[in-house]
């Protein structure tokens, strides 16, 4: 399994430490190494979101909000933004304070593995660069299904592996040699730009990413490749007999 720092068999903990070390340069380094693309991606998965006009939406693994901020920018009233790592959460809290949206959105400090909420309690779900982090991916989308109501749409923006000459060799070049570079260079957790790159390859992506959300109950699955196949919207549905 590939985790943080390696130093334990606990990913769950890596991972915590991990976000909570970066939190306050998180949305500064995250939108600089991606060239700012991140933010065309979350646009396209809240454009999928809005064709279902969900009332109840759980941004899970949410972060510092971004998404969950720009789905109530779109006029979603109703948001749970929940995340493992509490210095992110606050991140996420200052700036729901900042952009008066307190009304729309409600942050919590949670785990995406055993969600504090009953079943059939959301009308959609979303992660974005989330699941990649969990510490057992089945767990955690079996968890997600539990908590949609039947039929529920889940929305999954991840990293996906590209195919395509020449794009694949500068994307490797990029996330294996410059990206950790500049990690090194600019954050104080070198470590977490070698396990972007590393944690990316080891993902499942593609059919098979598919084929695991179908093994967690969810049916009528697509795939939105964005920028050459770099990262990947995942749409599924909760089975209406999963339970
Ligand atoms: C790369 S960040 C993405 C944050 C945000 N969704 C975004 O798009 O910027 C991954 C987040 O997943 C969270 N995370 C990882 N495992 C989790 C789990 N089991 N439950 C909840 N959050 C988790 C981390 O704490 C971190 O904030």
């Amino acid at each position: 399994m590939v985790q943080p720092y390696n130093k334990s068999k606990d990913k769950k903990s890596e991972v915590r430490a991990m976000f909570n070390n970066i939190a306050l340069k998180y949305d500064f380094l995250n939108h600089l190494l991606s060239f700012g693309i991140d933010i065309f991606w979350r646009k396209r998965l809240i454009r999928e979101l809005l064709k279902y006009k969900p009332e109840n939406v759980l941004d899970m693994a949410t972060g510092t909000a971004d998404l969950a901020i720009m789905a109530s920018r779109k006029g979603i009233k109703r948001l749970t933004g929940i995340d493992l790592s509490e210095k992110m959460i606050e991140v996420g809290n200052d700036k729901i304070k900042k952009y008066n949206m307190a009304s729309s959105i409600m942050l919590e400090v949670g785990d995406a593995e055993k969600i504090e909420r009953n079943s059939d309690t959301f009308d959609a779900a979303m992660v974005a660069f989330g699941v990649r982090n969990f510490s057992n991916l089945r767990d955690g989308l079996k968890e997600l299904n539990r908590v949609l109501m039947p039929g529920a749409p889940l929305f999954i923006l991840e990293f996906s592996k590209p195919k395509v000459f020449p794009v694949k060799q500068l994307y490797n070049f990029y996330s294996f040699k410059l990206l950790p570079l500049i990690g090194r260079m600019i954050s104080s957790d070198p470590r977490a730009y070698l396990y972007l790159p590393e944690s990316i390859q080891a993902f499942p992506s593609g059919d098979e990413f598919a084929g695991i959300l179908k093994e967690c109950h969810y049916d009528k699955i697509k795939q939105i490749r964005l920028s050459f196949g770099i990262a990947s919207i995942y749409i599924g549905h909760k089975t209406i007999t999963s339970q």
